[in-house]
């Protein structure tokens, strides 16, 4: 039994622990160990915060999850009022802008003004207060003046630091306001729609509205589970700080853990910052999040209190707009896509247009409720609008140019026209095909032959569709009945093709359960849940038999994954799917911590950058091998492994005299 002066210093290691590793993993983006890892050392803390409330630190980790659900937020007055910008749309007034400035600064006409530009995220406005360095409050922008008291909620947002990380030069301030952008990356917008389709939630227009939704959730439960992050750009009221630029500004907050934006620059007059205008509009389409412009801001602080402010806006800032992808074009027909797990999605064929440079000839209806809401017919003209790689979307419609011969749509219409059997259940938006019809099957085998899943090295679209055309197959128990005879008989296929397509299926006879579970399709599904599902369970039978409490009880698994396993598993066409599917293939089961591994009771502690593997690489071939992986040396590390540059864990495990080996030997303890 630990003292408790040890145990308050275990606690006190395990919360810096943690937050280093979350400003490794969401503003470096460079982790350093792995998520089972962090997991254990996260739930470690929380058990012992629950025995002991007295050692919770302020800001621990732990405050980013969990809780009661507000009534209704709160208000906060921000120290410094948060403005508005003023815009510039073409070349002559960003021009016209720093004409402006060199008037107003009385600049000698020969030296051009210093500019800081990056881009101008299209998210939630935000400002955290710091006090010595612990985050107190997260406000939102409000009317400028007071703002929404939404801390808890800003907690749960990883790459924003609970505590400022000190550096050795500088003192921390005493109070800071920082000022930035909460975002939801693109990828995730597209996903947070598409799931909110499926179960008839709310369809957000674009990512700023779904980051500004997602923040505004009394239940921060709901904003956890929002992929949002943030950056940090500016500064309100500061105590202790002396700034001479943005830049200095920007470069302090990367010390402080702060996340900045990476597309920034100092430019020397408007020639340079128009360059990097245009540069960023060709970057535009290929950034992970949505920007509406660059933001073009005096950088020095002198001159930017001396440009002094207009109508609630600072003279010295600007910003510079990039046009609007939003179009108008017309539905030329309504389509019906059949999703993997056999979700109906209607999709509108259009008029091609090019939005921001982008020729679009389909843009997503979302679902039948949509279509009613928007009021979206064959034949409307309609605004439609694309952000970064999304699927675009239509708007609105232009109603005033309807001339009556336009045609609603429903989708259950089209079911029965196309011969698809389809149900909605209560409470879900989408319909769904009922049917295992042919495109739902079809889509379930180019799933299962995923190179993430069973890896069916050219079993492809074409051949699928020839295989279920011809009645060669219907489940997947079929693939590994296919004879060389089957496949000769299908147009295209040689003695060649078809021997190494046998070979490609004889070669996954044998497949890890998780890709299993993974090639299965199931609902909500997707690859890690596969992983977490596949190292609780162990095996199939357990997992036929689980109840959605079963499923509930893992970590990482939500209500609605639950059920969607329970309905999969404990239906009888599941049931007969893989029992079937297992008179074939060999499930391995995941090799386990506490297993039969070569690393079972073995703590490693990596240190270090290595010849060939990474730190997350290494570390998951300890812990497949059933050993530990621990950030730091102590008494009970077996052995250290250390590569170049290793620093203070090195004279640790030396001091303690603790083995040292380096990558090759790991590899060849690893047996690998
Ligand atoms: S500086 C006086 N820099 O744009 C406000 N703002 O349209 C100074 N924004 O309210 C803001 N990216 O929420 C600045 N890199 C950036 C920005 C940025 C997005 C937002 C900000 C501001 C709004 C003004």
């Amino acid at each position: 039994m630990k003292s408790k002066a040890e145990l308050r210093k275990w606690v006190t290691e395990l919360t810096a622990n943690l937050e280093r590793f979350n400003y490794e993993y969401y503003v470096c983006d460079a982790p350093t160990i792995s998520d089972s890892e962090y997991d254990r050392q996260f739930h470690e803390l929380r058990a012992l915060e629950e025995e002991f409330p007295d050692l919770r630190l302020e800001n621990s980790p732990t405050l980013r999850v969990g809780g009661q659900a507000l009534d209704e937020f709160g208000k906060i007055k921000h120290r410094i009022p948060m403005l508005s910008l003023g815009n510039a749309f073409e070349e002559k007034d960003l021009f016209a802008f720093d004409d402006r400035m060199k008037k107003l600064l009385e600049a000698d006409s020969g030296r051009e003004l210093e500019y800081h530009v990056e881009v101008k995220f299209d998210g939630l406005s935000m400002s955290l207060t710091y006090e010595k360095g612990e985050l107190v409050y997260a406000a939102t922008r409000g009317d400028g003046e007071t703002g929404e008291n939404v801390t808890r909620n800003i907690q749960t947002i990883r790459s924003v630091p609970l505590r400022l990380r000190a550096s050795g030069d500088k003192k921390l301030p005493s109070l800071i306001e920082v000022r930035g952008e909460v975002i939801l990356p693109l990828k995730d917008f597209e996903k947070l729609n598409r799931e909110q389709a499926e179960r008839g939630g709310k369809i957000f227009a674009n990512p700023r509205n779904a980051a500004a939704g997602s923040i505004r959730q009394l239940d921060r439960k709901i904003t956890a589970s929002r992929p949002l992050t943030a950056f940090w750009y500016g500064v309100g009221a500061c105590e202790g700080c002396d700034f001479e630029s943005i830049d200095e500004v920007q470069k302090r907050f990367s010390v402080w853990g702060l996340l900045t934006g990476q597309y920034r620059k100092v430019c020397k007059g408007p020639a340079e910052v128009m360059k990097f205008y245009r540069k960023i509009e060709k970057a535009r389409e290929s950034l992970p999040y949505e920007i509406d412009g660059i933001v073009v801001k005096l950088n020095r602080m002198r001159e930017l209190d001396q440009a002094g402010f207009v109508s609630r806006a600072p003279r010295g800032m600007i910003a510079f707009k990039y046009p609007p992808r939003q179009e108008t074009t017309v539905v030329e027909d309504i389509i019906v896509q059949v999703g993997r797990t056999g979700a109906l999605t209607p999709v509108a064929i259009l008029r091609p247009v090019k939005v921001g440079g982008v020729e679009v000839r389909r843009a997503t209806l979302h679902n039948q409720d949509e279509i009613e809401r928007k009021d979206v017919r064959v034949g409307d003209t309609v605004f439609i609008q694309r952000a970064g790689d999304v699927i675009p979307e239509v708007v609105s419609v232009v109603k005033e140019k309807r001339t009556g011969k336009e045609k609603p749509f429903s989708i259950p219409e089209w079911c029965e026209k196309h011969g698809i059997e389809f149900e909605r259940k209560p409470g879900e938006a989408a319909y769904r095909a009922k049917n295992a019809g042919g495109e739902l099957r079809k889509r379930r085998f180019e799933h299962f032959a995923l190179k993430d899943a069973m890896n069916i090295d050219g079993l492809g679209e074409k051949i699928i569709e020839q295989l279920l055309d011809e009645k060669k197959i219907t489940t997947f128990a079929d693939l590994y009945r296919l004879k060389e005879s089957d496949l000769l008989a299908l147009e295209g296929f040689k003695n060649k093709s078809a021997q190494n397509l046998l070979a490609s299926i004889a070669a996954t006879r044998e497949t890890e359960l998780c890709r299993i579970i993974f090639g299965l399709g199931i609902r909500h599904v997707g690859e890690r849940t596969s992983k977490v599902v596949a190292n609780a369970f162990g095996a199939f039978p357990a997992l036929l038999e689980a109840r959605v409490e079963d499923f509930e009880a893992i970590h990482e698994i939500g209500p609605e994954v639950a059920k969607s396993l329970r309905e999969y598993f404990g239906s009888s066409e599941g049931k007969r799917e893989i029992t079937e599917l297992l008179a074939y293939v060999a499930a391995i089961p995941p090799r386990k911590a506490g297993g039969a591994g070569a690393f079972v009771d073995v703590t490693v502690v990596l240190t270090g950058t290595f010849p060939t593997l990474s730190r997350s690489d290494a570390a998951k071939l300890v812990e497949d091998a059933g050993g530990k992986v621990s950030a730091s040396v102590s008494k009970k590390t077996t052995f250290v492994v250390a590569g170049a540059e290793a620093g203070s864990k090195l004279d640790k495990a030396n001091d303690l005299g603790i083995e040292v080996i380096d990558e090759t030997e790991l590899l060849r303890r690893l047996g690998v």
